[in-house]
């Protein structure tokens, strides 16, 4: 619902935390959006910390990126307009694993690595009971707020450093970041509230893709305004191998060779 001003900024982006994230940036874009524009794409959408707030000022949105977990985060709280997780939804997600026969990647490729056996098994559970949430608004919010949760958990917030399980031992990183060492299932729990609270429908019909930007981009139409923000040349925003861990998550590749 708009508030008192006809506008929708009465709501939180839950904050990112994402190798070239705009959010810090986004009053000064919006300042920079002329008044006529109604339709925007975000064609790299990353965190999608400047697509929200688009759809905060009530454009029609379209958002993008290649990499799924960050399409799913636009799935979310872009193109869903009132979908939220109830506590049915999160008895759901913490069951025992539903089918560990098949729901056991995060245990054989990150155990010991990035989380101790028990958390792996955990996020392989979590991940085995997202298939029963009733649909694909509900399963994209459960993976934009485990995705956040698992950065919250590692040092420097990406995985292209394999220090995290000695970093959660080390009581001075300890000192400065608790969630370290905190279970990921007790970061969910603190996360959700504020992932439900930021649903809401701008009357526009917005989508997110998980596609090649170069490949999306001719078969758009209706565009007013197309938003770049992407890589850096020459900088080592490798965003596969910084997040290559939430989109191994989300992807539940198993036809991969991991090496
Ligand atoms: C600088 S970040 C965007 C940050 C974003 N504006 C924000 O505020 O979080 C660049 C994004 O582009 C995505 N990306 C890179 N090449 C792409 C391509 N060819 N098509 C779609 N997305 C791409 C990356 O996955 C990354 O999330």
């Amino acid at each position: 619902m708009p508030d008192l001003f006809g506008t929708y900024l009465n709501y939180n982006f839950p904050e990112p935390q994402y190798l070239g994230a705009k959010y810090i940036h986004r009053g000064w874009i919006a300042e920079n959006i002329p008044d006529d524009v109604q339709t925007i794409f975000d064609a790299f959408g990353g965190s999608q910390s400047i697509a929200y707030f688009m759809k905060q000022l009530e454009k029609k949105t379209i958002t993008n990126d290649f990499l799924c977990f960050n399409s799913q985060i636009g799935k979310a709280l872009i193109e869903n307009s009132h979908e939220k997780l109830t506590s049915t939804d999160v008895s759901v997600l913490l069951s025992p694993n539903s089918r560990p026969e098949h729901f056991n990647l995060m245990e054989n490729l990150f155990s010991n690595l990035f989380f101790t056996v028990e958390e792996a098994k955990f996020l392989d559970a979590f991940r085995s009971n997202l298939e029963y949430l009733e649909n694909e608004y509900k399963k994209a919010l459960a993976f934009a707020i485990i995705c956040r949760s698992m950065t919250r958990k590692v040092t420097m917030g990406h995985f292209a450093h394999t220090r995290a399980l000695v970093y959660a031992a080390n009581p001075k990183r300890i000192q400065r970041n608790r969630s370290l060492c905190r279970p990921i299932e007790d970061i969910f729990m603190e996360l959700l509230p504020q992932y439900n609270a930021a649903v809401f429908d701008n009357g526009k019909e917005n989508y997110s893709y998980n596609q090649n930007t170069l490949d999306l981009l001719p078969n758009l139409s209706g565009i007013d305004l197309v938003y770049f923000d992407p890589p850096y040349c020459n900088s080592h925003a490798d965003y596969q191998s910084f997040y290559h861990l939430l989109e191994t998550f989300v992807m539940y590749w198993k036809d991969k060779k991991f090496t």
